[in-house]
């Protein structure tokens, strides 16, 4: 009988192996030769790492951001990188007409898209909520109306090319989290217009892939300034989270999760024990050390 069990128990586990595994395609950076690639806020951390993966791929790149100075010197980097062609424009993403205007651009560069990465974002404070609403109007501007726009504008390439669309979010896009009210705002509304937009795409059979990515602390410039006084956590490597990003999109994954264990298993939390995952975030905050940088 234990024998018997045994034998039951070690079936069950190659079933579901098989099940987690079979017909899942593995990821090949040959997948990107080639692609022409758009990134968006690629003149420093995660988007910078990415289009410098891309460039060494061989892919086509066009990025932009507001500081020149620093895409050309991107560009002139994935060049020497191996990139199939490099191309930058440089503008500010609260400008709707830009948005949609890089996108013409690339258009006009390549013939076509087959992946549009959204990744950028527009400074906010990481502090209480200071009742600002114009600020919240502006950010929700930047960081989620210009990736509607964009998506709008890119569609008919991104279909004629079965290609993706990919899009950097945040733990903060997913759960409620303390200093950041403006910024996770934004973030949660990618997740409504995005993912309801997946199975619009699945129903009308638009072959489309949509990949949100969810994403913990990241040791990008940035982020390490605003907020790692107060969080007692270590950043993840921006350049292995670059590439995860880029291998969830060409392998057509619905979420990418980076770091997995920093953000899947609060998922699970924050749907079955909600308090208790508010009492641990909020753990991670010393806050006492904000009040401090302000005096
Ligand atoms: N780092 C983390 O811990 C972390 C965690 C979770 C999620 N994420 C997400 O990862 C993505 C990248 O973050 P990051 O840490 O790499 O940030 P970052 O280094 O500050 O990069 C932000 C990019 O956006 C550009 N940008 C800023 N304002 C803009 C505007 N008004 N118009 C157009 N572009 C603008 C910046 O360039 P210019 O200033 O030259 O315009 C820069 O290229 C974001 O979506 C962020 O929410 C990051
Ligand atoms: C918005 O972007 C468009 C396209 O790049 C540009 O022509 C226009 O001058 C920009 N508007 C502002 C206010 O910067
Ligand atoms: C969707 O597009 C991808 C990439 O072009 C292609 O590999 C796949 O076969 C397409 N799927 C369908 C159902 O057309």
């Amino acid at each position: 009988m234990a024998l018997l069990n045994k034998a039951l128990l070690a079936l069950v586990g190659v079933l579901l192996a098989i099940y987690f595994y079979a017909g899942k395609e593995e990821f090949q950076p040959e997948m990107l030769k080639g692609k022409r690639v758009i990134v968006t806020g690629a003149s420093s951390g995660i988007g910078e790492q990415m289009a410098y993966h891309l460039a060494k791929m061989g892919s086509h790149v066009v990025i932009t951001a507001r500081t020149e100075v620093r895409l050309k010197k991107v560009v002139e980097k994935c060049r020497k990188l191996g990139a199939a062609s490099a191309y930058y424009i440089p503008g500010s993403m609260d400008n709707i007409t830009f948005a949609k205007y890089v996108v013409q651009e690339a258009e006009r560069l390549f013939g076509g898209l087959d992946m549009l990465i959204l990744n950028h974002i527009g400074y906010t404070y990481f502090n209480f909520f200071d009742g600002d609403v114009a600020h919240i109007r502006n950010l929700l501007e930047i960081n989620f109306l210009s990736y509607v726009a964009m998506t709008v504008e890119a569609l008919p390439m991104l279909k004629a090319s079965g290609g993706n669309i990919v899009v950097v979010s945040s733990l903060a896009g997913k759960v409620g989290l303390p200093l950041s009210v403006p910024y996770s705002t934004t973030k949660f509304a990618l997740d409504g217009f995005f993912s309801s937009l997946r199975m619009e795409f699945y129903h009308q059979k638009i072959n489309v892939s949509i990949t949100l990515c969810v994403l913990s602390y990241i040791d990008t410039d940035t982020a390490v300034n605003t907020v790692s006084h107060v969080i007692q956590q270590p950043a993840a490597p921006k350049e292995e989270c670059a590439l995860e990003i880029i291998k969830g999109g060409a392998l057509r994954q619905r979420e990418v999760y980076y770091q997995y264990y920093a953000t899947k298993f609060v998922m699970l939390f924050r749907d079955w024990a909600p308090e208790f995952l508010e009492h641990l975030l909020l753990k991670n905050y010393n806050v006492e050390a904000l009040d401090k940088k302000q005096e």
